[in-house]
């Protein structure tokens, strides 16, 4: 694999979890205080392809989708020194995680099912969550959601290096977590982002 780093630039910061775990909130807040790019992997999506994610799953199919985020996975992971968001399906595939190894550490931020209903059940997001289609009410949502933590949870707990349990804690104090670990990670920080 190439990659296009150099020893000056830290490991990207790379954070995992269900939808609704708040991990763009959190990625762009870890990212304005080390004064990193920002990186989401629905975003670079969704700007290659020129149409949201839910356009994608109902003209092309989930297939077509995850290879899509399998592209943008390598394009993020191509480069060190960005604070990085995952879709939440992107672990899944061990290729990606093996390329987003290869350059920075996985964060899992964990957020209670309970929680992850309350925030999607009035999410402003529809266009982004199309495998939640349909399950709009709370026990549905609820019922969607816990299935598919339980599918996913070995992948989640496998790659990530760090687990943040956000215990109902604020966007910034997560981010301030973050922070904590990544000085604490050895290859996370560069010398000019230490304190
Ligand atoms: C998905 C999560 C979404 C998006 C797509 C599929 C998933 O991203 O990639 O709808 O499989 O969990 P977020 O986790 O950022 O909502």
């Amino acid at each position: 694999m190439t990659v296009d780093a150099t020893d000056q630039q830290g490991r990207n910061i790379v954070l995992s979890g269900m939808m609704g775990s708040g991990k763009s909130t959190i990625g762009r807040i870890v990212a304005g205080l080390l004064d990193r790019p920002f990186v989401d992997t629905d975003k670079q999506v969704e700007e290659t392809a020129g149409c949201s994610v839910a356009t994608i799953f109902a003209e092309q199919g989930e297939a077509a989708f995850r290879d899509m985020e399998r592209e943008a996975v390598r394009q993020v992971a191509a480069t060190q020194g960005q604070v990085v968001s995952l879709g939440g399906g992107v672990v899944m595939d061990p290729d990606n995680v093996a390329r987003l190894r290869a350059t920075g550490d996985i964060v899992w931020i964990d957020v209670p099912v309970e929680v992850l209903v309350g925030r999607l059940a009035s999410s402003a997001k529809p266009n982004k969550r199309p495998l939640l289609e349909g399950d709009q009410d709370p026990d549905a949502l609820h019922s969607r959601l816990s299935a598919l933590r339980a599918e996913r949870y070995d992948a989640y707990a496998s790659s990530a290096v760090y687990v943040l349990d956000t215990m109902g804690r604020s966007s910034e104090v997560v981010a301030q977590e973050v922070l904590a670990w990544a000085m604490q990670q050895p290859g996370v920080l560069s010398p000019e982002e230490r304190p």
